[in-house]
């Protein structure tokens, strides 16, 4: 990944997904996690605080080992065991149907096949429990989308992969989740190129 990806990126994206306006979001998302958790991109842990009293633990899958280190602190006073589980959401080392919840925090965005990532995410939960997933993706209006479109090579040059225009509900859908609930819009503070937020709980279908 280079000096950039491996010490750069992850610093940035904890500076830049630690603002005060995403907090609320976070706590939206983890309200109802519960038991085993597996979260993949789990970067610098931000969504530590937010997870509910009834989870147990969390299995992290972070491939960026200075996002793992900055969540250090955050790991260690947290009051359930969290384990770096895994290195890729495209391939979990879990059993299958072990967990009982998963989260995705703007992690779909930048998981090269996402397909693959929410197919595992589905083999590792429960029948009926349920993946919460926040993310940006493609925007609900033209004109924004013909932007995202123009910018989306640049985007991932820059930022690690991350893609502007993936349609994030739409995905989680065709990967055989059925979503129970579901909020698109435009995030307050973010430029509305970097698209609507689907902030949403699905589960196996
Ligand atoms: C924009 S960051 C979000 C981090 C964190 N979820 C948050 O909400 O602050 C995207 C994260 O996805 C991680 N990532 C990239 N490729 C991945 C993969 N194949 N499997 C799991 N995580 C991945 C990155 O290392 C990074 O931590």
């Amino acid at each position: 990944m280079g000096f950039y990806g491996d010490q750069v990126l992850p610093r940035f994206i904890n500076m830049v997904c630690s603002t005060k306006t995403v907090r609320p979001l976070r706590e939206r998302v983890c309200a109802g996690l519960h038991g085993r958790v597996v979260e993949i991109g789990f970067g610098s842990g931000l969504n530590i605080p937010f997870y509910p009293a009834g989870v147990t633990s969390v299995a992290a899958v972070e491939p960026a080992d200075t996002g793992w280190k900055l969540a250090g602190k955050r790991v260690s006073g947290s009051p359930f065991p969290i384990d770096r589980t895994g290195l890729d959401g495209q391939a979990l080392p879990l059993a299958d149907h072990s967990c009982d919840a998963a989260l995705s925090t703007y992690t779909l965005c930048t998981i090269p096949d996402v397909t693959a990532a929410l197919a595992e995410i589905r083999r590792v939960l429960k029948p009926g429990a349920a993946f919460h997933f926040l993310d940006h993706g493609l925007a609900p209006d033209e004109p924004v989308r013909r932007g995202q479109h123009r910018l989306d090579p640049l985007q991932q040059r820059l930022f690690g992969g991350c893609h502007l225009t993936r349609p994030i509900a739409d995905l989680v859908t065709e990967a055989g989740f059925t979503i129970t609930d579901v909020d698109i819009f435009y995030e307050k503070g973010a430029p509305k190129i970097w698209g609507a937020a689907s902030l949403g709980m699905a589960v196996s279908s």
